[in-house]
């Protein structure tokens, strides 16, 4: 509002024409009434801020919380660049003026001035508890307006699922009621706040999983999911996000939302897992199991940085993909129940660098056998459950380290995102979806037909 009794000089400021603003909305003729130093009796109006700045809280149905934009006449003294484009419509049209703010026509010519948020909602696909597929639901939110100090908006375009997304909106994970889903997030930034130098309106950003957590080692916050889009808190799948700017990063240049989108969780995962805990050197040999889209990501660093990779799958027609990808070697784990066994064999006794191991209590002891004395495993996943016995005896003579992780800090994220440029790797989606067929999407995701990422786009 400070910002409104400096732009706005007060001697200007005249009340608007009856019919001009209404109780719903500044199209309808309902209720534009005392609009000087009275408060408006407008339906729902929670507060009035400034007598000449008439600026009430509005309340009305799906909109929640809003500020009312007020307009007023005779601001032809405003500096142009203030003023939106093509006013001359009709009077009560909204118009989004080039500023990003958006702008309401009185008499068909100029005399209108963003005062407030926009007074418009956008949709958004939550989950209603206890969460379960049949209890996803598109909804109508508030549009959550222009970026304060340190915020950017941005139009987000694209997420893509995550084993963690189709936990919450199974409810495996409890999230509070209406929780709106996915972590992953993709778009273009819209607006950005005072004091925001790292991103320009048009920037193509991904969001990052830990918002808090920018740098350095993991901390108390990141050891669990409530700061977490999608989870404990509100996550992207919807129109437009205002966040901290922090809260994302740049994507790589010229990949597509979709690809961008598959960053957050899954591509941060496996790079984390690789090249921050595990030191990855050229010519190290690294394991992945199955192919979602943590292994896959895994599989495409660790061959761009040099390594050789052995590869798992339940089905010989992914394994063929693997090789394409250029797995050096595959083993069918179905066919192949022990197969941290042909692991050792394929590395001549040796046993791998690097696991990168998502199956959790039905892989893990495969895993220990199939690693090298010295190696190292990263603990990513619970693919087949959440506890489980551990070979203990054997994990201690491997003398290997097992490394829990989840994803990645905001400094890991922007190394990978440099790196991917580098490298040309572009992530691997199946399938993709739009917005609204999300509960479709991880119906898909639950089969397991899908061979690396699968992708929302809107
Ligand atoms: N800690 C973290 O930071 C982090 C981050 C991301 C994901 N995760 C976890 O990592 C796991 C994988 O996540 P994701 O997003 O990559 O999942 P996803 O895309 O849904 O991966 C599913 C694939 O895993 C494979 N799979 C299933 N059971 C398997 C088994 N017993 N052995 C080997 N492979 C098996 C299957 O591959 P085939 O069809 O080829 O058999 C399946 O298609 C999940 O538990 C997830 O929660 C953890």
């Amino acid at each position: 509002m400070g910002r409104l009794k400096k732009s706005i000089p007060r001697k200007r400021q005249k009340p608007c024409l009856s019919g001009e603003f209404g109780a719903d909305g500044p199209t309808t003729a309902a209720s534009c009434r005392s609009l000087g130093s009275v408060p408006l009796a407008v339906r729902g109006a929670r507060s009035y801020i400034s007598p000449l700045g008439e600026v009430p809280e509005w309340s009305n149905g799906a909109v929640s919380k809003t500020v009312v934009r007020f307009a007023y006449r005779g601001f032809e003294s405003l500096p142009l660049r203030q003023l939106p484009q093509g006013l001359r419509t009709r009077a009560g049209d909204l118009r989004h003026g080039h500023d990003g703010l958006e702008h309401l026509v009185l008499d068909g010519t100029l005399a209108s001035h963003e005062i407030g948020r926009a007074m418009t909602t956008q949709k958004a696909v939550v989950v209603r508890a206890p969460g379960g597929l049949d209890k996803i639901e598109m909804r109508d939110i508030p549009d959550p307006g222009q970026p304060g100090q340190g915020q950017i908006r941005v139009a987000l375009h694209a997420s893509s699922l995550n084993f963690h997304d189709l936990l919450v909106a199974k409810g495996g994970i409890p999230a509070d009621d209406g929780r709106i889903l996915m972590a992953d997030a993709a778009g273009t930034v819209e607006a950005v706040g005072d004091g925001v130098t790292e991103f320009e309106v048009g920037d193509n950003v991904v969001s990052t999983f830990f918002p808090q957590w920018l740098d350095g080692r993991p901390f108390n916050k990141v050891g669990d999911f409530r700061g977490t889009p999608g989870d404990g808190i509100d996550g992207y799948a919807t129109t437009h996000a205002v966040r901290s700017a922090t809260d994302f990063t740049l994507a790589p240049r010229g990949w597509t939302h979709a690809e961008a989108a598959t960053i957050t969780t899954a591509g941060l995962t496996a790079w984390r897992a690789l090249i921050t805990d595990g030191g990855l050197k050229a010519g190290a040999s690294v394991l992945v199991l199955g192919t979602g889209g943590v292994s896959i990501a895994a599989l495409q660093i660790a061959k761009a940085m040099g390594a050789s990779v052995i590869a798992t799958s339940s089905s010989n027609e992914k394994l063929a993909r693997l090789r394409e990808l250029g797995a050096d070697h595959v083993i069918n784990y179905r066919e192949s129940p022990e197969w941290g066994r042909e692991v050792l064999t394929l590395t001549g006794g040796q046993g791998v660098d690097h696991v990168i191991e998502v199956g959790g209590p039905g892989t893990l002891a495969q895993s220990i056998k199939a690693v090298r004395v010295g190696g190292h495993i990263a603990l990513i996943g619970i693919l087949t459950g959440r506890q489980g016995e551990v070979p203990t005896m054997i994990l201690m003579a491997k003398q290997a380290r097992l490394q829990g992780l989840i994803v990645g800090n905001r400094r890991e994220q922007q190394d990978y995102v440099v790196a991917l440029e580098q490298t040309g790797i572009r992530p691997i989606i199946d399938r993709s979806f739009p917005l609204e067929e999300l509960a479709d999407a991880f119906r898909f995701q639950e089969s397991g037909g899908h061979f690396g990422k699968i992708a929302i786009e809107w």
